[in-house]
């Protein structure tokens, strides 16, 4: 009775069930998949993060932690919902349904004392509106007085979940202050970093992390592609740029992945559609969207500078995840790379040291293989150790010493010292977009 009930057992759901559980809490978590129930109870983890697996296995194993499909059957156990399905964006707008299920599913069992948290990410309003409607309706109770609602929002970056889950500062949103102080008392366990607001702040600076984010990174690419056509080299600027103590410009490259930049933005801009200042969003979704091509328009270029045609060659595509560190290849660019290089005819094989998603490709998880005779080596991620590489043995395999690099993850002049040709996004070659 007194248990965790974590919904949807995915990137973000199962570091938080098992952070719980590593803290004393008894959870159960409660997935769709039939998979992902039957390997956590197991003990074992599917997700590459660093110390989830160790973790997983000692809740298991004592007894903190096991995993479902039957809803009922494990909210009859909880009284504290943490709601981690997916919330897409379709049509520029939030698709709540599997929220909107799982809330309807829990309203159902609703029992007085229960503390509910949506740490999907929602549109503004959606915790003190659509869900507090869905859960009053449902089970008779008022919140504040019988039950709690609130929005955490989840800030992890793949690849550090559980040590952001535990230490990463994080908002806890209450649509009243009885739900924040719950949310509070219970995520202080975990986290010592909490700092209280309400649902709809919550809901908003989520939104508005991930938009900033977007948006810098849009203004990168858009040096980028200035300083393509003046022949000078962007990240050297932009390192330059960052020397004035209020400025700090991201990194450009072959595009943005990933489950939340792809779609907060749009979540975000729907808020005010009348507004054209909300084009700003959009055009930087634009931008990103773009930068896959661009880089495509890049390598095409380069084929014919170095005289030979796409079509029949031999392309090392490096990287599939849509970044360093982390095997997720959600929205991943490499995808539209990978796919458009293969459309014109060219032979590619991807190496990823997290994930052996090709996109339909060749995979080899060597990269001294994969760049095995290859006219180009076209870095589209920024793994650690892609900037390991020996580059004068993969000078000694190749058949054209040719790099196009989105991600400057090697050293321009070592790779021309040693013979290559270098090219990449944000370099100085008129690409003229
Ligand atoms: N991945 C991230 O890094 C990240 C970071 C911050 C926020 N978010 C947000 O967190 C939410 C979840 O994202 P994710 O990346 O973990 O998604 P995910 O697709 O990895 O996981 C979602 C899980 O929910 C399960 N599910 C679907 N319907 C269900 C139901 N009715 N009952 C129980 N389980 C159900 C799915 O089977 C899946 O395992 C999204 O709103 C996302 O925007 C994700």
């Amino acid at each position: 009775m007194n248990a965790i009930c974590v919904f949807g057992l995915g990137y973000v759901g199962l570091p938080s069930a098992v952070v719980f559980a590593s803290r004393g809490f008894s959870v159960v978590g409660v997935d769709v998949d039939a998979g992902k129930v039957e390997a956590v109870n197991r003990g074992v983890s599917y997700l590459r993060e660093p110390g989830l697996e160790g973790l997983l296995r000692e809740a298991v194993a004592g007894g903190r932690l096991r995993a479902t499909m039957d809803a009922d059957e494990a909210l009859k156990l909880c009284n504290t919902v943490l709601i981690d399905v997916p919330t897409p964006v379709r049509g520029g707008v939030a698709d709540l349904s599997y929220v909107t299920n799982v809330l309807t599913r829990v309203s159902r069992r609703l029992r007085r004392g229960t503390l509910v948290v949506i740490e999907s990410t929602i549109p503004p309003g959606t915790t003190s509106g659509l869900a507090r409607r869905i859960l009053e309706e449902g089970s008779g109770l008022r919140v504040e007085e019988d039950f709690y609602l609130a929005h955490v929002p989840e800030r992890i970056a793949p690849g550090k979940a559980i040590e952001e889950l535990l230490n990463a500062p994080r908002v806890v949103g209450g649509v009243g202050p009885r739900s924040t102080e719950v949310a509070l008392a219970i995520y202080s366990r975990v986290n010592p970093n909490m700092i209280p607001t309400d649902s709809t702040t919550a809901e908003f600076v989520k939104l508005a992390e991930n938009t900033y984010r977007d948006l810098n990174i849009a203004f990168a690419n858009l040096l980028a592609l200035m300083a393509e056509s003046l022949g000078i080299d962007v990240y050297e600027a932009i390192r330059l740029a960052s020397t004035h103590p209020r400025v700090r410009i991201h990194q450009p490259g072959p595009g943005v992945g990933g489950p939340c930049l792809t779609k907060d933005p749009y979540m975000l801009a729907s808020l005010l559609q009348e507004f054209w200042g909300t084009e700003l969003i959009r055009l930087s979704r634009r931008i990103n969207e773009f930068m896959p091509h661009h880089m495509v328009k890049i390598i095409e270029r380069v084929a014919g500078l170095e005289g030979f045609k796409l079509s029949g060659s031999r392309i090392a595509v490096l990287g599939s995840a849509y970044k360093g560190g982390v095997d997720d290849t959600r929205e991943s660019p490499s995808k539209i790379v990978v796919s458009e290089l293969m459309r014109r005819g060219a032979v590619v094989i991807v190496n990823d040291p997290y994930t052996s998603e090709s996109f339909g490709a060749e995979y080899y998880g060597d990269v001294y293989k994969a760049v095995e005779g290859s006219d180009m080596v076209v870095i589209v991620t920024d793994h650690p150790e892609y900037r390991d590489l020996d580059l004068e043995r993969v000078g000694r395999v190749v058949r054209r010493r040719v790099i196009v690099d989105g991600r400057r993850v090697v050293d321009p002049y070592k790779a021309m010292s040693l013979g290559f040709k270098y090219y990449g996004i944000g370099y100085g070659r008129a690409w003229r977009i």
